[in-house]
């Protein structure tokens, strides 16, 4: 009997994995460190890691309110994403809810709690 539940858990989980929903690369943050680490994203011709390698830098930007990008004041992080897609990855801003954009957000919103 014990044996037999330990095998029905053990499809279930094979199973699961197998329709992708433990499967890597599938949650926003996962999907947004793509993008990051994307040299074409946006349109663009640089990726954000060229110059926030692995997100160094960024831990705290989630949490701000307000931000100060080279002599630019934005308030969301929405928009100092947006700042530097345009003003450094030479791409084209994003809408503010596009799941590109909500994804980005959650990677770097995830930099802070590692
Ligand atoms: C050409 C270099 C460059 C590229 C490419 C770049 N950034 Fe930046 N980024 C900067 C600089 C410089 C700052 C301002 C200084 C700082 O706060 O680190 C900044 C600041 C930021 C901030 C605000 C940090 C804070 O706490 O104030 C965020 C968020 C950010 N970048 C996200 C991104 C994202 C997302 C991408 C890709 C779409 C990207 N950056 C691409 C250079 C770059």
């Amino acid at each position: 009997m014990e044996k037999r539940r330990v095998l029905v858990w053990a499809l279930l989980v094979v199973a699961f994995s197998a329709t992708g929903i433990f499967a890597k690369g599938h949650t926003a943050e996962e999907r947004g460190q793509a993008h990051f680490d994307n040299k074409a994203f946006a349109g663009g011709s640089k990726s954000c890691s060229a110059c926030h390698p692995g997100g160094s830098g960024l831990e705290g930007a989630g949490a701000k309110k307000s931000f100060s990008l080279m002599g630019s004041e934005q308030g969301s992080l929405e928009g100092a994403i947006n700042f530097c897609i345009v003003n450094a990855n030479k791409g084209k801003a994003l809408e503010v809810d596009s799941p590109e954009m909500q994804e980005l957000a959650a990677y770097i919103r995830s930099l802070g709690k590692k």
